[in-house]
């Protein structure tokens, strides 16, 4: 028995669920001695901004108990840098590639950057980065820090991009916010082919011989298996609202952790801070799932989603 594994969202089709984040997987190249890239069900690039960054100053990740704590500042090449340099890379590969945008300062930033992208024959799909805690003040016209912890804004951003691209959007969002479902059902309405969560949750450690945050800019984003029930419970809360697929991640390090979100609701599952630890983590993963989908006798991934009896 073959299992069958793959997942639509939009118009966008995935031969398995299995998908790398963003900011954990570079531009999918440096991975290519580890792994096999054509098993993945999809790439998620870092997040490109309009012009290059440099990131925040250094230190900026430490580990902490279960969970690394990171304030990256959304390091990359640019737009332009991206197109000419790290896309091209793709051609060889048979995996659809999700690039993930954001603005640095205006909404309107978004929309020139899905206009570039909708041109690229090599991009399947978009994903709106409105949820990234270490960089401030996303949009000048709005007093809160990030788009994704405001409906409304979440909602501008998802009409204006869509407005100017037929490629899937999937709108990634923070669990820094009270009721995540708010957000999630503000950018389905909007017209956004998913929605994937989580980015990172907020969060501080200290030095304390130094007496100083072990993070220069003090607070980070945490990520890994510190952060998994919170990240399943609120994919659970989303799935019970809103009818577009959900991509699920926070913490993934194995099958049985890729199954919770799965069961929870996911349609499609992302790893992150393993592939870090093992840069072969997704092919184990990958084979894990077909395993107990064999060993449950479940022929369509369909049949796991949301499955989880209470
Ligand atoms: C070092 C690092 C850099 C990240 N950079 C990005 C990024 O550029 N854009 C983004 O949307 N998320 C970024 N993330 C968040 C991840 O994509 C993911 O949402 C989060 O880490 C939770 O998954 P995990 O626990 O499996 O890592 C980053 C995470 C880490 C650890």
């Amino acid at each position: 028995m073959t299992p069958n594994l793959s997942v639509v969202i939009g118009t966008l089709k995935l031969k398995n669920p299995l998908l790398v984040s963003s900011g954990t997987f570079g531009y999918a190249q440096e991975f290519v001695d580890f792994l096999d890239l054509n098993i993945l069900g999809g790439i998620v690039t870092k997040t490109i901004t309009l012009f290059p960054r440099q990131g925040n100053r250094p230190p900026r990740t430490c580990e902490t108990p279960a969970g690394l704590l990171n304030s990256i500042g959304l390091e990359n090449p640019g737009i332009k840098v991206f197109i000419q340099e790290k896309l091209p890379y793709f051609q060889k590969l048979k995996v659809p590639l999700i690039v993930s945008i954001a603005a640095q300062d205006e909404i309107s930033e978004f929309v020139e950057l899905a206009e570039k992208l909708d041109k690229e024959r090599l991009v399947a799909a978009i994903e709106l980065n409105i949820s990234c805690p270490n960089v401030r003040h996303c949009t000048k016209k709005s007093n809160v820090k990030l788009i994704a912890q405001d409906a409304k804004a979440t909602a501008l951003v998802v009409k204006a991009v869509k407005k100017v691209t037929t490629k899937p959007i999937i709108t990634k969002l923070s669990p820094n916010v009270t009721d995540i479902t708010e957000i999630a059902l503000a950018a389905e309405e909007a017209g956004s082919d998913g929605v994937s969560l989580v980015n990172t949750i907020t969060a501080m450690a200290v030095d304390v011989e130094k007496r100083r945050p072990k993070l220069a800019m003090v607070i980070g984003g945490l990520s890994g298996p510190a952060i998994r029930p919170i990240a399943v419970r609120m994919v659970w809360e989303t799935y019970k609202k809103v009818r577009i697929p959900i991509i699920g991640m926070g913490g993934i390090m194995d099958a049985d952790s890729a199954l919770e979100f799965i069961l929870a609701g996911a349609s499609a599952i992302s790893v992150g801070t393993a592939n870090f630890i093992n840069p072969n983590v997704c092919s184990e993963i990958l084979r894990g799932i077909c395993g107990y989908m064999i060993r449950h006798r479940i022929t369509s991934l369909e049949r796991l989603r949301g499955a989880i009896m209470c």
